[in-house]
């Protein structure tokens, strides 16, 4: 994940440099996890090289965070470039804050939409949701509350989003 992060941050426009900044800082003490329902049952061959999120501030028993806080989860989620983030849902209310640009994201019945730097993208509990990355890296900060102990599972796609 490191190589990615690098980019990822590199990648970053149109948002505030001092934030770009403060999460190189935070960088070398992120912790990178990975939803273990994907480790299990990768959604495509390459999604495990091309994933990965760092929790800054969440709970004590979720992946290892910068910060113990049990109401909410934050972090950051990272994918590669040409990663697709297939179809999932989880009952966690979620919002992304996007800092890299040409990231593609679905939301329920779709269609995709591109969503600039800077983007706030809410999903609702248990709502379905897919995001894939353009020909850079796609860095988001996430933000969940609610059920933070369920993790995200694969749902049945839709005809032209799985894949
Ligand atoms: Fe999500």
């Amino acid at each position: 994940m490191c190589r990615l992060w690098e980019a990822s941050l590199r990648a970053a426009s149109d948002v505030p440099r001092a934030l770009v900044a403060a999460l190189g800082t935070l960088g070398p003490s992120l912790s990178w996890a990975q939803n273990p329902n994907y480790r299990r049952r990768p959604p495509d061959a390459t999604f495990l090289d091309n994933y990965g999120y760092a929790v800054i501030a969440g709970p004590v028993d979720g992946p290892p965070a910068l910060v113990v806080e049990p109401r909410l989860a934050l972090g950051v989620l990272l994918l590669g470039p040409g990663a697709h983030y297939p179809l999932h849902a989880h009952p966690a209310v979620e919002i992304y804050y996007t800092l890299t640009r040409d990231g593609e994201w679905w939301r329920d019945d779709g269609p995709w939409r591109q969503e600039p730097p800077g983007a706030l993208i809410h999903h609702a509990p248990n709502a379905r949701h897919a995001t894939r990355a353009g020909a850079s890296p796609l860095l988001a900060i996430y933000l969940w509350r609610g059920d933070l102990a369920t993790h995200a599972t694969l749902t049945a796609g839709v005809r032209g989003v799985t894949g």
